[in-house]
């Protein structure tokens, strides 16, 4: 059965994780989609790990559609989520529109993710919602703000920061959205929130007890060349792929293949 944002919020109410990977081409997402992952999300990340930008601030919106269309490709059963990237949506309630808009007719994706807390993009959130758009929040370490944070770094670490982490929270589930990401933030105010929360709170670097966690899947399969501290290596893709190609070059340069 196809995963729907109703399938997310049964999950919260009934205890069971909820699983959640990024993608962002057509084998990578039809190899995670039928390893049985609920939320596939083409992440602003795919800046950084197919693109090879430092951070995710340079991505385009026509980049992103691109990508999450090759992505539709390979995904049958998951739930479908594209970011916003940075610049298609901070300008104004009418740009988020048009932003969200454009993803979901131009890529079949189910719902958008837009990044932040802050007054104007709770309402932007609330237009999108009252649209007829799921709309997943994402607060904590937002990557999209990373040069005002000076650095990848943990947020929430005192107590006001944490305070206002949890009202962002708060006033982004009053807007509509239907899940959250919470990233790189302390595992006590994660579950305060995740606790607080009726929508489903999916984690990355924010400990055990959120509704559901997500990786990037560079990270995941070790094809990434960095993982921040939080992630978990599930595989070595990068020495596969090594020893897969010295092992081509010797065999054809020793005539050993064809
Ligand atoms: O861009 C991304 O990949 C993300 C997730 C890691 C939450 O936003």
């Amino acid at each position: 059965m196809p995963i729907t944002i109703q399938t997310l919020r049964r999950f919260k109410a009934e205890g069971r994780p909820i699983t959640a990977l990024t993608a962002w081409d057509f084998l990578i997402a039809q190899a995670i989609d039928r390893a049985g992952v609920d939320v596939i999300l083409v992440g602003d990340s795919l800046a950084m790990v197919a693109l090879g930008y430092d951070t995710t601030l340079p991505l385009t919106l026509d980049e992103t559609i691109h990508h999450a269309k090759a992505v539709r490709r390979g995904v049958s059963q998951a739930l479908l989520i594209v970011d916003l990237p940075f610049g298609s949506y901070q300008e104004s309630t009418t740009q988020a529109m048009h932003s969200a808009i454009r993803t979901l007719k131009e890529t079949g994706a189910q719902a958008v993710k837009l990044e932040g807390g802050s007054p104007p993009r709770v309402e932007a959130i609330a237009h999108l919602v009252q649209a007829g758009i799921p709309v997943m929040a994402h607060v904590g370490l937002t990557p999209q703000s990373v040069h005002q944070f000076g650095g990848f770094r943990q947020q929430g670490k005192s107590p006001q920061a944490a305070e206002q982490i949890l009202q962002e929270a708060i006033a982004l589930e009053q807007a509509g959205a239907f899940s959250i990401v919470l990233e790189h933030i302390p595992a006590d105010l994660a579950l305060h929130i995740s606790q607080k929360l009726t929508i489903p709170t999916i984690g990355i670097g924010a400990g055990p007890q959120c509704d559901g966690q997500v990786l990037v899947t560079a990270d995941v399969l070790g094809l990434s060349t960095w993982q921040p501290p939080f992630a978990k290596v599930y595989a070595n893709l990068q020495d596969t792929i090594m020893q897969a190609t010295q092992t081509f070059c010797a065999d054809v340069r020793d005539q050993r293949f064809p």
